[in-house]
């Protein structure tokens, strides 16, 4: 063991240190670090080198030998028994047993660089009103804090089910009571949830084919198929779903109506009871994924399919992008028996959300401290998208086209054919501008050109230094 590179270390206070130090060489040993044979440092070479006495590494010593693990030979030192049998070194950190293959990398994030403006789908959330959720919390935990420690309801906080159920009623046009809702961990969960609970594998899933891919693995986890439909400026295209209907049993529809993802676009009236009606006829499901209902900026709020009927519509919704993502915070409303169903099914992968923070959720909004925030965000998206718009408008003309969204948290540009994409991606990561690139809104092998450009998380600085770098990157390439 004289060039020997093991790492070992023993710290005071883990349990006798010669314990330690055996635990240590016998686990080098075993996994092939230590050779049959080998032999080690000299008793007290090794105490100088761990800082122990010398005392300690004659114990642990004794000890593997008495077990067999180690031989010592008259004046010529302690080595690894060579009686053992021989070890290939292992890798650290692969299981010791075949795994599924490795999922596609995550390449809808953006560096994690604080330097580089990122268009994203993330919210500001500079500013939470953080002291009053902080004063909730406290008095959360003051005055309920035993029953918001305990097991609990799996669908959530009866508070803060009221209050979404309460919110969904008013603004949404949804007449439903606390009973309706499930609160979830995200709308992730609620599609993790829904594809577990209803859908089967081969089962087939319409998504958008421009869409949010996050849904689509989760909806079909169990093996349920996802089939592609395409999307127009009216939002999905009925007549093709209608033809899929035709050619196959479908069994769930995936939707982002309000503002299609990503494409902003919102699905015309016309569209949303042809939808309904395919329903009816073809008895499939509508997955409703209305993540961000509450920024309209022009004309008044478009009501959810689930407003309409709610019998098809298996409604989803978050506060993701009205307070922040970190909350994980998402919410199901579905007949009782679809609700049931996922209930039972949150059970097994979770049991219930967190009982202190739901609750600490319900008193903001019994305060009214959600709607002040909601209204503030919408003004200061309503700036953003604007300014963009503005930005691409002067800057980038000859290399997007962009129609106005009348809401959300992004303006979709559609790239225009003299330019490459994937050069001008690069050269704007080049000038710290991160672009996400199409083929993580598709699964189709040549992706449209189009650029998804999330304003809500950058203040109008950011925004006019990003479209400049873009502008640079476009005239570099
Ligand atoms: C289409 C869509 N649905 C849902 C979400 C929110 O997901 P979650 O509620 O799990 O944070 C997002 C966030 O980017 C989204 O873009």
């Amino acid at each position: 063991m004289s060039d020997w590179t093991l790492e070992i270390a023993v710290r005071r206070g883990d349990g006798p240190l010669h314990r330690q130090l055996g635990a240590a060489l016998r686990h080098a040993i075993a996994d092939g670090r230590l050779l049959p044979g080998a032999r080690l440092l000299g008793t007290r070479a090794l105490a100088r080198r761990l800082g122990i006495h010398r005392n300690t590494v004659l114990r642990a010593f004794a000890d593997l030998t008495a077990d067999g693990w180690l031989e010592t030979v008259e004046s010529s030192g302690t080595f690894v028994a060579a009686d053992l049998p021989r070890r290939s070194p292992t890798a650290a950190a692969g299981p010791s047993y075949p795994l599924p293959p490795a999922p596609p990398p995550d390449d809808r994030r953006p560096p994690d660089d604080p330097d580089v403006l990122a268009f994203t789908s993330l919210p500001d959330v500079t500013g939470i009103p953080q002291a009053a959720w902080a004063r909730a919390w406290r008095r959360v935990l003051r005055l309920h804090g035993r029953r918001a420690l305990d097991y609990a309801d799996p669908r959530g906080a009866a508070g803060l089910r009221a209050a979404l159920a309460h919110m969904l009623a008013t603004t949404r046009g949804l007449g439903i009571g606390p009973d309706d809702v499930l609160v979830t961990r995200g709308s992730q969960m609620a599609l993790y949830l829904v594809g577990a609970a209803l859908l089967g594998p081969g089962d087939v899933v319409a998504v958008e084919r421009l869409g949010y891919a996050p849904a689509w693995r989760a909806l079909a986890a169990g093996g349920a198929r996802i089939a592609p439909v395409p999307v127009d400026r009216a939002g999905l295209d009925i007549d093709a779903l209608a033809a899929l209907c035709r050619r196959a049993p479908v069994r769930a529809v995936y939707v982002t109506p309000h503002h299609q993802y990503p494409t902003t676009v919102a699905l015309t009236p016309a569209r949303r009871l042809r939808l309904l009606d395919l329903a009816a006829e073809h008895r499939f499901a509508i997955i409703e994924d209305d993540y961000d209902h509450e920024f309209r900026f022009d004309g008044p709020p478009l009501f959810p399919l689930a407003s309409v009927d709610r019998r098809p519509v298996i409604y989803i919704g978050t506060l993701s992008k009205v307070l922040a993502p970190g909350l994980r915070t998402g919410f199901v409303v579905a007949p009782p028996p679809v609700l049931d169903r996922l209930v039972a099914c949150r059970l097994t992968i979770d049991r219930q959300g967190d009982g202190v923070g739901e609750r600490a959720l319900a008193e903001l909004f019994a305060d009214g401290e959600v709607q002040r925030h909601v209204q503030r965000m919408r003004r200061l998206y309503h700036r953003r998208r604007d300014h963009l718009a503005a930005l691409l408008s002067a800057h980038l003309a000859d290399a997007v086209d962009f129609d106005l969204p009348a809401g959300g948290m992004a303006i979709w540009a559609r790239v225009k054919p003299a330019v490459d994409l994937a050069r001008w991606s690069a050269a704007a990561l080049e000038r710290e501008v991160w672009l996400m690139a199409p083929a993580a809104m598709t699964a189709d092998a040549d992706p449209p050109p189009g650029l998804r450009l999330g304003y809500a998380r950058l203040d109008g600085e950011a925004l006019t230094r990003a479209v400049e770098a873009l502008a640079a990157a476009r005239a570099a390439i």
